[in-house]
């Protein structure tokens, strides 16, 4: 009661909330277990607002990446036509189940370029970042390299044809250049092992701050906190490969020509840029939302992309000055008939 009272006086007025949910891809249409997040959010932003508080509530397409690239490429048209026709699409459902973003972003705007680029100088700066060459299967037809899910091939531990590039039904996890007579399924074409640099962001760098700040405090629910400590924490924690050689649809690194931002790198980034747009429609400062004492960042995510923001993103805030994230709010899957 006499937080509440304290509350109602000066400090209220002063509290700011920044809400998030997380940033649809741009390759495919809202579909229910979408709405399941923004609808939940979209109550609590409303709930927050009534209640008189500062809240802002922004999200964005997130635009970058192989599976936009290939789908531009087979449609015959260039990306951007392809992540606006979508994006017009994604507001055009929101809109239809009422969804009151303060701020409808992309993550393919000069807004998320300089953000992703003061970021990284960041990460530079604390050398946190290194290159090393990595092999990964390349589709020489289609001239790319593959992700996981763009290869199909035999399981190298139970020989099952028609597998994924990264796990098998049996259970079986391995890399796509362990796959048995692998295909890709861009073209069909049997892939060749190519060797390209990438960039790395030294996690482990940071395991102690992670440790601390997942585990201390109230920033996330218990079951999430104890699945970090026994998944990720207990062990050195791994690189971040955060790099894509060309051809990618993405930003291309300023010091590192030829290679693109990983879509994990600039997709969260997309959370300040969307705010950067909000604060310039209402002569705000982005500042007072991601560099300040008196703001609140609430994330609402599914449980699938968790270690993304609850271990690289909070990272990289760390490393940028930026502030991190009050809490991270994170829901089941939707299932129908008990299938994601
Ligand atoms: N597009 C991602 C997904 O659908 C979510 C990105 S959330 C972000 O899983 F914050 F990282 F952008
Ligand atoms: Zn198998």
């Amino acid at each position: 009661k006499n937080n509440e009272a304290h509350l109602h006086g000066a400090i209220m007025t002063e509290r700011r909330i920044l809400v998030t949910s997380a940033l649809p891809y741009a390759n495919g249409p809202i579909h229910l277990g979408h709405l399941v997040e923004y609808i939940q959010t979209d109550i609590w932003v409303r709930f927050q607002k009534l209640r008189g508080r500062r809240c802002v509530y922004v999200c964005a397409d997130d635009t970058h990446g192989t599976a936009i690239m290939i789908r531009a490429r087979q449609e015959g048209r260039r990306e951007e036509a392809l992540i606006a026709e979508m994006q017009r699409a994604h507001e055009r459902d929101f809109a239809g189940f009422d969804i009151a973003f303060d701020n409808y972003g992309s993550t393919h705007s000069p807004e998320n370029r300089r953000f992703c680029e003061e970021i990284w100088r960041s990460l530079r700066q604390a050398d946190l970042v290194v290159e090393r060459n990595v092999s990964q299967l390349y589709d020489p037809q289609a001239g790319t390299f593959l992700a996981d899910r763009f290869v199909r091939g035999t399981c190298p531990s139970c020989g099952r044809p028609d597998q994924p590039g990264d796990s098998c039904q049996c259970g079986a996890t391995y890399t796509p250049v362990d796959l048995i007579d692998p295909v890709s399924i861009l073209s069909g074409a049997k892939p060749e092992i190519r060797e390209a640099k990438h960039l790395f962001v030294q996690l482990e760098k940071l395991h102690d701050f992670l440790n601390e700040w997942t585990q201390s405090g109230d920033h996330l629910q218990p079951e999430v906190v104890n699945y970090l400590k026994g998944h990720f924490l207990d062990e050195p924690l791994r690189d971040w490969d955060i790099s894509r050689p060309a051809p990618y649809f993405g930003f291309e690194i300023p010091d590192s020509p030829g290679n693109y931002w990983y879509v994990w790198f600039d997709a969260p980034i997309g959370y300040i840029a969307s705010t950067q747009q909000w604060c310039d429609r209402h002569s705000g400062r982005n500042d007072d939302w991601w560099r300040s004492d008196q703001t609140e960042i609430h994330h609402f995510i599914g449980k699938d992309i968790t270690y993304f923001h609850t271990l690289f993103w909070p990272g990289m805030l760390k490393v940028a000055g930026f502030s991190l994230p009050a809490k991270v709010h994170i829901h089941g899957f939707l299932t129908v008939g008990g299938e994601k």
